[in-house]
């Protein structure tokens, strides 16, 4: 694949990308290695959408990510996993035992009945097994879909229904910290709402622990008596390689579909050249798998750049917030791939810590999820990379499976909490509220695409018109992001945050709605309505305004069953840091709740609360600030 090694040559690629899409990624793609080769580059539409890349190809994407290093790169380091614990010894992959462990893996899938198209639902802690089953998914053409191991019974449940998984893969625990978690417990909740699933295989850490069923099967026995060689299913270029579920504005979160090859083509390219990679470098991506981010920059492009990747167990504070140091000097880790929220928290600490280790392996530090804010840049920038690093700021969502506006690590001009210019084959479009295009720079907008990436989110499964309303119905013939942004003087772009009614809590997103269903979950909430607002190491924080139909002197109580019951719904992350109990919704003549004004509401800003004069009654305006302010 082509690296681009100078701005200039960055310069050159963007125009080729723009002028002939066609011939740019074509020529990208014939680097990899193809059962039939494609004979269409592109077919696309916006409108219904229909988005096709690659086609008349066949390929297995672990073909790519395994075989093709083979023998070459048997002997060299695929993956290296660092234990929640200081004191337990990492465990490392060669390619070669990857691919030996992905076949073994396949085939104990194919002898519990799964073939191509079936789905897989993958509920597993930070394992190097979540990374082989993944893995061995894709190689039989199984559909995974990964749950992120912090979600709750209910919100596990909900996203294996939807997908129709056959299958579960789960462990009995996870270690996150000093907090040992039961998944299986939650799993044995899970299973029970969720007809579809016919059999749990169990990776039994920690034997002691765990609530066994008859029915489950034991990952290590499964998968012991395999052979392992497993012939790589040919998968045509547009055949679904994995669900991911993400929230939305509206209702429950929808499962993004990705497909085979423009997903392989698009994540390779944008590692290769985003992050500068070398072969020697090793790879520190600390999102979990369950996330976009963990999918795309930690598992996939690595492999398929024949990359050593480090997957970690842990959490950055746990023992102590020196932990991602000693990591890095331990493993002479050369990129460093993590979340603003997770800078900021590390920053409060002395710095001791990160004084300590010797980081000087480092060669390129990466931020992802969420705008990142000049002081944590700042940090980033002069405590680990001892202000000689490129920090690529990647801006990109779960929809897009890779990145699309980033500085290429030391080749373009980076510029503290923009993520600058898009990578080539990406052409921005900034739209104001008509949809008209705003041309020039200096300008502000929503952010658009007006032509696809290979890696596009193709459709919500299930649900394709969920797909058109959320990403294609807004403006016309483009893709709505749902982000503002900012062009400045020179072309940068610098994402402003969410335009629509979706949180990024610590990195995490959230929708409002979700939250206010589980809200209205309890017994005692009549209506609810959330919104975020500024918090200092998560982002933002969730706020609700409940209307409660109990006395309000049980308010504490009150409070404390809605935080539980939204944890249990979906995941701790989506809590509500305060609750305030209101007799009203500030709500416009056609019911719509005016969300704008309970975030001024919550941020104190009441001054700047502007147009009250569509609502039904502007005095509960009022009544809800005191109330507020009174409490917070
Ligand atoms: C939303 C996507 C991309 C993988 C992790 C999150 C926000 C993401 C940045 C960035 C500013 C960012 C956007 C986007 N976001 N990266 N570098 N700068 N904002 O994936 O959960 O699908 O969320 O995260 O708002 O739309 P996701």
């Amino acid at each position: 694949m082509q690296k681009i090694s100078s701005f200039e040559e960055y310069q050159q690629a963007y125009t080729a990308s723009i002028e002939n899409p066609e011939k740019f990624w074509a020529t990208i793609a014939s680097f990899f290695t193809w059962k039939k080769p494609f004979t269409t580059t592109v077919k696309w539409e916006f409108d219904t959408p229909s988005i096709e890349w690659f086609l008349g190809g066949e390929l297995n994407i672990t073909e790519n990510c395994l075989d093709r290093h083979l023998p070459l790169l048997a002997d060299k380091k695929a993956i290296i996993w660092e234990s929640n614990f200081v004191d337990v010894p990492s465990i490392s992959y060669t390619y070669q035992e990857l691919y030996e462990e992905v076949n073994k893996v396949a085939n104990a899938l194919k002898s519990i009945g799964i073939q191509k198209g079936d789905r897989v639902g993958i509920y597993l802690p930070m394992v190097p097994e979540l990374a082989i089953t993944v893995l061995a998914c894709a190689r039989i053409g199984a559909i995974h879909s990964v749950v992120f191991a912090g979600f709750s019974a209910q919100a596990l449940s909900d996203r294996l229904n939807d997908a129709q998984c056959s299958l579960l893969i789960t462990a009995d625990i996870a270690y996150r910290g000093d907090k040992t978690i039961l998944l299986k417990t939650i799993v044995n909740e899970a299973i029970t709402i969720t007809p579809s699933i016919k059999n749990v295989v169990v990776l039994n850490r920690n034997k002691e622990l765990i609530e066994h069923l008859p029915t489950d099967i034991d990952y290590k026995t499964l998968v012991a008596s395999q052979s392992n060689q497993c012939e790589a299913t040919a998968m045509q270029s547009e055949d679904p390689l994995f669900i991911l579920y993400t929230s939305g504005s509206t209702g429950k979160p929808k499962g993004v579909l990705h497909t085979t090859a423009g997903y392989m083509v698009y994540t390779a390219y944008t590692f290769l050249n985003v992050f500068q990679y070398e072969p020697s470098d090793i790879h520190f991506c600390t999102a979990d798998i369950g996330w976009i981010t963990g999918h795309s920059y930690l598992l996939y492009a690595p492999l398929l750049n024949g990359a050593t990747t480090i997957l970690y167990e842990g959490i950055p504070t746990y023992p102590t917030p020196a932990r991602l140091w000693e990591i890095i000097e331990k493993h002479q880790a050369t990129i460093l791939y993590t979340a603003p929220t997770a800078i900021r928290s590390l920053m409060t600490y002395d710095d001791s810590y990160t004084a300590t280790n010797d980081l000087s392996s480092l060669r390129v530090l990466g931020s992802v999820g969420e705008p990142i804010n000049v002081e944590a840049w700042n940090w980033y920038y002069q405590k680990i990379g001892k202000s000689k690093l490129p920090i690529v700021d990647t801006w990109w969502q779960t929809e897009t499976g890779g990145i699309l506006i980033s500085s290429l690590a030391g080749i373009t001009p980076m510029k503290p909490t923009y993520a600058t210019l898009p990578l080539p084959g990406v052409q921005p479009m900034l739209v104001n509220e008509k949809g008209e295009e705003i041309i020039g720079n200096g300008v502000s907008g929503n952010l658009c695409l007006k032509y696809p990436i290979p890696s596009m989110i193709r459709t919500t499964y299930n649900n394709p018109i969920r797909c058109k309303e959320a990403y294609f119905s807004t403006y016309p013939n483009l893709y709505f992001t749902g982000d503002g942004c900012y062009r400045d003087e020179d072309g940068n772009y610098r994402i402003t945050g969410r335009v629509d009614d979706v949180l990024n809590i610590a990195g995490h997103r959230i929708g409002t709605a979700e939250v206010e269903d589980a809200i209205n979950q309890h017994e005692s909430s009549v209506e609810s309505a959330v919104v975020g607002i500024a918090h200092a190491i998560k982002g933002q924080q969730i706020v609700a305004f409940v209307i409660s139909s109990l006395e309000i002197k049980d308010e504490a109580l009150i409070c404390k069953q809605i935080q539980d019951s939204v944890s249990k719904l979906i995941s701790p992350i989506a809590k509500p840091d305060q609750i305030i109990l209101v007799p009203a919704l500030p709500k416009t003549r056609s019911g719509k709740i005016m969300r704008r004004i309970l975030r001024k509401i919550a941020e104190k800003q009441i001054q700047d609360i502007g147009d009250t004069s569509t609502l039904i009654d502007a005095s509960v305006v009022d009544t809800i600030a005191q109330l507020y302010n009174a409490k917070y």
